[in-house]
């Protein structure tokens, strides 16, 4: 498991309510947001991590997701192309932050796009979603970054998954070989060498969470999946994600770990 000392967050800005989504839970508030960005944050530092806490950019509404700017590895970094063309100027406000940290950086060119949701790392090897965002060119081009690297990558097709914006909103990596899974994507065969631990259909959003080196990072108010996660034994840290779930958000989208 990668172990992580570096995040790299920043808060929604004041427009954070004109940005994208698909979900129909009602307009966040900015305010709320903001309270529950801040104790995300203090949950990232109490699993040791620095942040680097970069200003509110109302220029781009969806842009304390930034998770989706970039693909950071222990080996090399790439900036991304994002599918949604609202984001696109994300990147150009990432990649000095990114450079300050990393030389060795590749770039998703067109006609490649590429979102940093889309792409789930466990140990050595990547999935990547194909999705609304992520297209099968830009997964192309990030393979390829990562086979440089010495990283193996399998993509998974999710476009028709009902529910799920990116790859990520449906898996993530618990750890010691765990794949947690909604049961839409469960029976893949790409996923047929992992330990898959299934999400109750009920608790679909809490299967986007962060192992963040012994801890374990959920959205509050899926009990059972708290269970599970307890159950394996890993602390656990459940937040209100209730405002940027209205806008597509989850745990994974707010930070760059590194
Ligand atoms: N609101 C996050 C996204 O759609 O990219």
């Amino acid at each position: 498991m990668t172990a992580f000392t570096r995040a790299i967050v920043r808060p929604p800005a004041a427009n954070f309510a004109q940005g994208l989504t698909s979900v129909d839970l009602g307009m966040p508030d900015v305010a709320l947001a903001l309270e529950q960005h801040a104790q995300y944050c203090a949950a990232l530092e109490q699993c040791g991590l620095a942040l680097t806490r970069l200003p509110a950019d109302a220029r781009f509404a969806d842009s304390t997701f930034v998770e989706d700017t970039a693909i950071i590895t222990d080996r090399c970094a790439i900036l991304t192309r994002p599918g949604a063309g609202s984001r696109a100027g994300e990147v150009a406000a990432i990649e000095p932050i990114v450079r300050t940290h990393f030389s060795r950086i590749h770039r998703i060119a067109a006609p490649g796009t590429l979102d940093g949701g889309d792409v789930c790392q466990v140990d050595a090897h990547f999935f990547i979603g194909i999705s609304e965002r992520t297209n099968a060119e830009g997964a192309r081009q990030l393979a390829g970054f990562l086979a440089q690297a010495g990283f193996t990558s399998t993509t998974v097709d999710i476009r028709g998954v009902s529910g799920i914006l990116h790859l990520k909103s449906g898996i993530s990596y618990l750890g010691d070989k765990r794949l947690v899974v909604i049961d839409a994507l469960a029976d893949r065969p790409e996923f047929s060498d992992h330990a898959i631990v299934r999400i109750d259909a009920e608790e679909n959003y809490a299967a986007n969470f962060l192992r963040i080196n012994e801890s374990v990072i959920v959205s509050a108010g899926f009990p059972r999946f708290e269970a599970c996660v307890r159950g394996f034994g890993y602390p656990l840290i459940a937040l209100d994600m209730s405002e940027f779930r209205k806008m597509d958000g989850a745990l994974s989208c707010l930070s760059l770990r590194f």
